[in-house]
């Protein structure tokens, strides 16, 4: 989450030692706007009532979309005339943009079929590409935009088939060497082979023992809940995620992540490239991605387990640590200037329950991340991590810091670059991740359905709309690039490959959203009040 504040994670390697010079002082110059009055939907009971009465939320419940988006999301402005426009007539007054066909043409080309039943889509289907490496598998968190966007366009069956066909991959056991991974891990990729001797084809999954840098995916399980629950909120259709096998599935992927260790903090703590950054780059740590993710799929679960003997527990389980993460998220992981003024005064060596800088934090060489991480702070708007300020503070934001977070393509994954030294010892000189490139502030289009989705949500469609245009201007021309490089996003990635799955289904996805915001339901959830009152005192910067 983050900006007037962003969220950042609690470690890493940015120093103090001279504010004027740093520049996310210089980022987080700006005034918040507080314009977003919404009620509470449905979809949303707080966690209190779910934990007295032990039932689950009406997520399930109706043809999705406009209804439940409308009780959601009532600001005033334009986006009021929208939720008046029923979904049909938005869909019969709206030309697409001869884009649209060519990306579905292209999202169609990459699906994947497992004995006669498409099942995921591949990565890239560039053949131009010299080395296939993994590109030629099915990634689960690629496939959330393809599952987004065969959703929206009334085609649940094969992000169903995915769904279940991922869950056995999660009963396999799962060895490193000589390691046994958790029973709930999900893989990062599979792919289906073709056994020449019987002629049936089998799926071989991937869960960190093939990656490069062999790291197990911890976003993997968390965006396997919020496709479920995409799926059961768009259809209305309760029967899959209630069966013994789902229901199963999302307690081991809870019991994992809520396992006990020797962690002072609710955070969930990860190694380094253990997410759509999946290479060495110092996100360690408590990562503002996963924890984002986390916080979500803790909310999809609670809404979709069923308060039987075993779901019941685990509901009460989540339910505590959901009030944890966010107290710890909203006290510690949000920046601003206040936050980092506070920080730069900071005395070290504090013991006891007194101490101010509780993590002793030693501002000169500070060793904290202060990047500023787009997909962390879009999942948090999404998930109502970031109270209605806060986001409305993400959005300004990125709209006064156009430039450097957005550039000429939608969006930066990470601001800033790491370089130099600093480049050297934490990458281990990685040459795909050179400054402003790849994850090093490289610049990624699958990142525009979640900005767009955080627009929506915010009310800041003006936003959304620039965005769209930069990359329609561009995708198509370009091949549908995996991702560009520059301060500003302008060349085609050096290893980019072309036709990159996401980058054509979240465009999509982005397209469908803004043509009817009412599929944002899918993917976002309402704020809770009851768990979530806002422990930061505003600074100057943005009461203003
Ligand atoms: C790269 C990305 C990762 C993605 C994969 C397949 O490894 O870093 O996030 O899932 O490519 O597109």
């Amino acid at each position: 989450m983050e900006s007037s504040a962003s969220m950042r994670k609690a470690s890493s390697h940015a120093s103090l030692a001279d504010p004027d010079d740093f520049d996310l002082t210089r980022l987080l110059n700006h005034r918040p706007r507080i314009n977003v009055d919404r009620q509470r939907s449905f979809d949303d009971r707080s966690l209190s009532e779910l934990s007295a009465t032990g039932g689950r939320g009406g997520w399930g419940g109706g043809g999705g979309g406009m209804e439940s988006y409308e009780s959601m999301y009532s600001p005033g402005g334009g986006l009021r005339s929208l939720c008046g426009t029923p979904a049909s007539s938005t869909r019969l007054s709206f030309e697409p943009h001869p884009l649209v066909g060519e990306a579905w043409e292209a999202l169609r080309r990459s699906l994947v079929c497992f004995r006669g039943q498409p099942l995921g889509t591949i990565a890239a289907v560039d053949h131009s590409a010299g080395e296939v490496l993994n590109y030629d598998q099915v990634f689960v968190r690629d496939f959330v935009p393809s599952a987004l966007a065969f959703l929206m366009n009334g085609e649940p069956d094969m992000v169903r088939n995915f769904l279940v066909k991922t869950l056995l991959l999660q009963g396999w056991e799962k060895r490193i060497d000589r390691f046994k991974l958790g029973e709930g891990a999900m893989p990062a990729s599979f792919k289906v082979l073709k056994d020449p001797k019987r002629g049936v084809e089998k799926l071989v999954a991937d869960f960190g023992e093939s990656a490069i840098g062999r790291v197990a995916p911890v976003d993997s399980g968390f965006w396997w809940i919020i496709i479920l629950r995409a799926y059961t909120k768009s259809t209305g259709d309760v029967s899959l995620a209630e069966t013994p096998m789902c229901q199963k599935g999302i307690r081991l992927i809870m019991n994992q992540c809520l396992a006990e260790g020797f962690d002072t903090f609710p955070t969930l703590l990860c190694a380094d490239g253990c997410c759509m950054i999946d290479r060495r780059m110092g996100v360690y740590g408590y990562p503002i991605e996963i924890q984002a993710l986390f916080f979500m799929a803790l909310r999809c679960a609670l809404l979709m387990l069923k308060p039987d003997a075993e779901g019941k527990e685990m509901m009460e389980r989540i339910v505590t640590r959901l009030t944890a993460l966010s107290y710890h998220m909203r006290s510690y992981f949000w920046l601003d200037f206040q936050q980092l003024n506070d920080i730069y005064r900071f005395k070290t060596e504090e013991y006891s329950h007194t101490a101010v800088n509780k993590f002793n934090v030693n501002p000169d060489p500070a060793r904290m991340d202060f990047r500023w991480f787009a997909l962390g702070n879009c999942v948090a708007i999404l998930a109502s991590l970031a109270t209605p300020d806060q986001a409305a503070a993400i959005m300004d934001l990125i709209e006064e810091r156009w430039e450097e977070l957005v550039g000429d393509m939608p969006v930066k994954i990470c601001y800033p670059a790491i370089e130099g030294h600093e480049w050297q010892t934490v990458t281990g000189c990685d040459p795909k991740n050179t400054r402003w490139s790849y994850h090093n502030g490289g610049s990624w289009p699958v990142l525009l359905w979640l900005l767009t989705a955080a627009c929506i949500k915010t009310g800041r469609l003006k936003i959304a709309r620039r965005a769209i245009d930069l990359a329609e201007a561009r995708l198509a021309r370009d091949g549908w690039p995996e991702y560009y490089d520059g301060k500003l996003g302008r060349y085609i990635g050096k290893q980019a490959r072309k036709f990159q799955t996401w980058s054509i289904a979240g465009y999509l996805v982005a397209k469908m959203m803004l043509e009817d915001p009412s599929h944002l339901g899918m993917i976002s959830l309402e704020e809770d009040k009851a768990m979530t009152k806002p422990v930061l005192r505003r600074s100057a910067s943005w009461t203003v």
